[in-house]
């Protein structure tokens, strides 16, 4: 499978900063063999637009943050999927550990946008992970493999290219602490045994990220891991040269 290597620009950036960057990152993505991976730039709503202009032509695709669990209707400052899909838009991260600890989004809220995701045919990219405290009392897997099934429950797949889990372990995220090689394989391994459960025809297919402060010295390591397909990568996507060198280490 093509491993994804995926930006999470989070609150950063103007849109009108958007083509340049994107210049940017063709430039520094010469060395790298962008043949190898697949690259998705996943930026704040109103940046979507200008970075759809600028992705004309290029395989990289783009993704949001976020998305309404709703349709249509009565939901002032709500964007749903059906928005995002008819600007172009190919991935939609649901469930960050920022929108679950700011936003107070829980796994019913959680699995209610991924369906409203995949109903649009938009592909989610589901962030679980756990806590320091959980991973401390030796809840890390139990915490992360619950928020899967949640998210999961009621949704059924054809094809390994409909979802993408990220692992992001929440005391990993923006500290610059990163799981060691062997944590992160150990739960992204567990993330796939409980897939095999809920989809065997398309568990082995379907990319598994790794997120939390991943950069381009860290990369290596974790993406020659048999379940890391691929990173969520914060901090270290503001600068389209540092993304690059991800994408070269992939
Ligand atoms: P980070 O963020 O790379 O800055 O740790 C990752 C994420 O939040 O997806």
């Amino acid at each position: 499978m093509k491993p994804l290597i995926a930006a999470n620009w989070k609150l950063h950036k103007l849109p009108s900063e958007v083509a340049a960057w994107v210049t940017d990152l063709h430039g520094a993505l010469e060395t790298a063999n962008t043949d190898r991976l697949e690259l998705a730039l996943c930026a704040p709503f109103t940046h979507l637009p200008a970075l759809q202009t600028a992705l004309v032509g290029s395989s990289v695709r783009s993704g949001a943050q976020d998305v309404s669990a709703h349709d249509t209707g009565a939901y002032t400052g709500e964007v749903s999927a059906a928005m995002l899909k008819d600007v172009g838009v190919h991935y939609v991260i649901v469930g960050h550990s920022e929108r679950r600890d700011l936003h107070a989004e829980d796994d019913a809220l959680v699995g209610a946008k991924v369906k409203a995701v995949l109903s649009s045919g938009l592909v989610p990219i589901l962030c679980v992970g756990e806590r320091l405290e959980q991973r401390e009392a030796g809840q890390a897997e139990a915490v992360t493999l619950g928020q899967l099934r949640a998210a999961l429950e009621g949704v059924t797949l054809t094809s390994a290219a409909e979802l993408v889990v990220a692992y992001e372990p929440v005391w990993a995220i923006g500290t610059g602490k990163t799981a060691t090689d062997s944590d992160a394989q150990a739960l992204c391994g567990a993330i796939r045994g409980e897939l095999r459960g809920l989809m065997p025809e398309i568990a082995d297919e379907v990319r598994i990220l790794y997120g939390g402060s991943m950069k381009g010295d860290n990369a290596a390591g974790l993406l020659a891991q048999p379940d890391i397909n691929g990173g969520l990568i914060g901090s270290a996507s503001l600068d389209a040269a540092s993304l690059a060198k991800i994408a070269a280490a992939c």
